[in-house]
């Protein structure tokens, strides 16, 4: 693994070695205190983040290593008109690693052929977002002890949420997962999507979420991505088609778990979080164990 710009990229055995390192590393992240001492990452985000960024760089910190970038795309050259191969051979030049969120498709392939140094991508267009379907696996893997046999349920805008094709190939490295696809008819997953998964996982469109909520052990809640539609009108038919609320959330099993990669805007009733079932704030703490597996793993001597 040189790059991470696609979970497809990495073998089932490397995610797992990844799982493997960031519960060690959150059992005991002192141990791991100096393992990128004198080390710097760029971050280079062209889109909004809290959780990606945020997290990425309280891994660099514990990590001992060093932090650059910029968090908005037009307090740097982009602004002027500068590419994104340009702006990666710089950072590639500054740092030891770059992290990049882009609205484009493909400009996580574009940075690797530019870059000397590894390229992760920190969320590319609707197409990927791979450091989150890591934190995802790594969570639910933690909370069931392993992947087998579960059903998982993905709720929501499925088809612009890069969050979702992430997760599926991801799950589809494993064995015995079966996939409940709850979305509106205009939100479903897009085809090369399903393509690319089928004969790999088993899959179930559905829309009646309420009558599934008793059989899933995970239900993962996805905002839907206004800012990828194409007019407001369409984003207003849909925007509230799923919103789980307590009385619904308590209808499943006890031992099930409530996700969502965040932020959340209306999907997830506010009461919900007092629930045992709600793990999306742990989820998203994830995020910094399994961001400083991956840097230790990529950057580390
Ligand atoms: N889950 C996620 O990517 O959140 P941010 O957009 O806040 O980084």
């Amino acid at each position: 693994m040189k790059h991470l710009v696609s979970i497809r990229d990495i073998s089932t055995k490397e995610i797992l070695n990844l799982i493997e390192l960031a519960q060690d590393i959150e059992t005991n992240p002192h141990a791991y205190s100096d393992r990128l001492k004198g080390k710097i990452m760029s971050t280079l985000f062209y889109e909004p983040s809290t959780r990606t960024r945020l997290s990425f760089e309280s891994a660099m910190h514990r990590l001992n290593g060093k932090v650059l970038g910029f968090a908005d795309a037009n307090v740097s050259s982009a602004k002027k008109g500068e590419s994104i191969a340009d702006t990666v051979r710089m950072a590639s030049a500054y740092s030891d690693v770059i992290v990049l969120r882009h609205f484009l498709e493909g400009s996580g392939r574009i940075a690797t052929e530019y870059s000397d140094v590894p390229v992760i991508s920190g969320g590319t267009g609707i197409q990927e977002h791979p450091t989150q379907a890591i934190l995802d696996v790594y969570t639910i893997h933690k909370h069931f002890d392993g992947l087998d046999g579960l059903k998982i349920g993905l709720v929501g805008d499925l088809r612009y949420g890069r969050t979702i094709p992430s997760l599926l190939y991801a799950l589809a490295k494993f064995s015995g997962i079966e996939i409940y696809l709850f979305s509106p008819p205009e939100l479903r997953v897009r085809m090369s999507v399903m393509n690319d998964i089928s004969g790999k996982l088993t899959t179930y469109i559905k829309q009646d979420l309420k009558s599934h909520l008793p059989e899933l052990d995970v239900l993962y809640m996805t905002r839907v991505q206004k800012e990828r539609f194409p007019d407001e009108a369409s984003y207003e038919r849909v925007k509230d088609f799923y919103v789980l609320s307590g009385a619904m959330a308590q209808t499943m099993k006890k031992e099930s778990i409530i996700l969502h990669p965040l932020p959340r805007v209306n999907e997830i009733a506010y009461e919900v979080d007092r629930l045992p079932q709600a793990k999306y704030f742990e989820q998203a703490k994830n995020g910094v164990w399994t961001r400083m597996a991956l840097l230790t793993t990529l950057v580390g001597e």
